[in-house]
């Protein structure tokens, strides 16, 4: 008998006509599906996949359930499940889910455990929650190990290679993440555009005019400082590595260290990886009514136990908004902390565009399959991507827009191979 833990069964109706929407986006993916229905070369594999349990995922587990493997879902953030995509997915695609929007973590952590009962070949994850928990589990109260995995995100990946660096990885990884398909669009494209969407969909506020911090000029970073700034926004960025400063130096934002930004901004975005990026100490130097934003993948970069502490109140204004007063010295000043401090992009809106999600998504696809053909030669390491698979994604991608590119001559080729370069 089929399993699941949702929040309604009922929800089923508007998640399946919003996973189809998605799907009209998604042209890659489903090339990559209908290529591999009919031969199933996943048959038989188990899949557990710990992600964001939203209309692009749903996608993602459907093509893979039609490539032959067997599925079970839960959400890689308590705040990201979209309940009614949850509820189509058990309905109407018959796929395992065990995902609740404000799950606690208790819940988030049992969920997981539902999905590696599964006892998985190969795992999905995004922020190595799953693979952190086969980890502490390994021998204790699971005796298996997947084939292989693949992760989504930098920080599942940062976590990772930690783990590979400490000899304890204990089985091999696909860095889904590292793929150029994957980071140069979906970080920067699809955060960027989504964590707007996040701030604008939570507040309604005008962004033009606006001092907007952005902590991090990574990948995301980038992404979010550009659309902010072509919202009208004076976009400051916040940064550690002196190389990402310049770069955005050079990029036109201003740039400086936190505490100055925290004087002058009016919203602030982290998108680091990092922890306590924004502390107790810049609460205080903040001005009134700042907005206070996350995009980062854990709800570690802004210090909201601190928040916590200094405040004299907290009320929630909206759903996903919480102000936070803080007195001190015979001031009063009021902090707005969105969607708990989680990735905004999925707390506050639906996270990233199918468009960009279809590229990352294909290569998840297209390394399950590669797995299932390699794994007896794959070691405990993180691997990247195949080029191979990369460059496949990119010429299905622009095939799809309609998008036609030059290609080198024999005499071309010949020449970019050469040493003999010159007359
Ligand atoms: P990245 O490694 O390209 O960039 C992170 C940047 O933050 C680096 O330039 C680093 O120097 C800087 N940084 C580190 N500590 C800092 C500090 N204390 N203050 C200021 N800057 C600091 O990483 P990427 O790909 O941009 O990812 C950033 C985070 O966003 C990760 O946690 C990642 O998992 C997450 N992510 C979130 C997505 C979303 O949907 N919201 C999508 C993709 C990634």
């Amino acid at each position: 008998m089929m399993q699941y833990h949702i929040k309604d069964l009922k929800l089923s109706k508007e998640g399946k006509k919003r996973i189809e929407w998605a799907s009209l986006r998604m042209p890659v993916l489903n090339i990559l599906a209908k290529r591999y229905e009919d031969n199933k070369p996943l048959k038989g594999v188990k899949i557990g996949a710990c992600l964001h349990v939203t209309t692009e995922t749903a996608n993602l587990v459907i093509s893979l359930k039609k490539a032959g493997a067997k599925i079970r879902l839960c959400a890689s953030n308590p705040l990201s499940t979209q309940d009614d995509v949850a509820s189509s997915l058990v309905k109407d695609y018959g796929i395992e889910v065990f995902a609740i929007k404000g799950e606690d973590k208790k819940t988030y952590y049992q969920h997981i455990d539902r999905v590696l009962e599964l006892e998985p070949q190969i795992t999905l994850d995004d922020g190595a929650d799953l693979v952190a928990t086969i980890h502490r589990s390994y021998k204790k109260s699971i005796s298996w190990l997947p084939w292989a995995g693949t992760e989504e995100t930098t920080t599942g990946v940062v976590r990772l290679r930690s783990l590979e660096r400490q000899n304890k990885l204990l089985y091999p990884i696909i860095a889904v993440n590292d793929a150029l398909t994957k980071f140069m669009f979906d970080n920067r494209y699809g955060t960027g555009q989504s964590t707007l969407d996040g701030i604008l969909r939570a507040t309604n506020f005008l962004i033009a005019g606006t001092n907007f911090v952005v902590c991090g000029y990574g990948w995301c970073g980038r992404g979010i400082a550009y659309r902010a700034r072509g919202l009208g926004a004076r976009v400051i960025v916040v940064e550690t590595d002196p190389l990402k400063a310049l770069e955005a130096c050079m990029d036109g934002f201003w740039v400086m260290p936190i505490k100055d930004a925290c004087k002058i901004g009016d919203i602030f975005v982290t998108a680091t990886g990092n922890i306590d990026v924004i502390r107790k100490e810049h609460f205080l130097l903040m001005k009134d009514k700042v907005l206070l934003a996350n995009a980062g993948h854990f709800n570690v970069e802004i210090d909201i136990e601190g928040l916590e502490s200094m405040s004299t109140s907290k009320r929630k204004i909206k759903n996903l908004i919480d102000e936070y007063v803080l007195e001190y010295k015979g001031k009063k000043k009021r902090l707005y902390l969105l969607g708990e401090g989680r990735l905004v992009n999925l707390a506050c809106a639906e996270g990233h565009p199918a468009q960009v999600m279809d590229m990352s998504f294909a290569n998840q696809f297209l390394s399950c399959i590669y797995i299932k053909n390699n794994y007896p030669a794959l070691q405990k390491k993180v691997y990247k991507v195949p080029e191979e698979i990369d460059r496949e994604v990119a010429s299905l991608k622009l095939e799809e827009m309609g998008i036609n590119i030059d290609k080198m001559t024999p005499s071309q080729k010949r020449y970019m191979q050469s040493w003999e370069l010159g007359t």
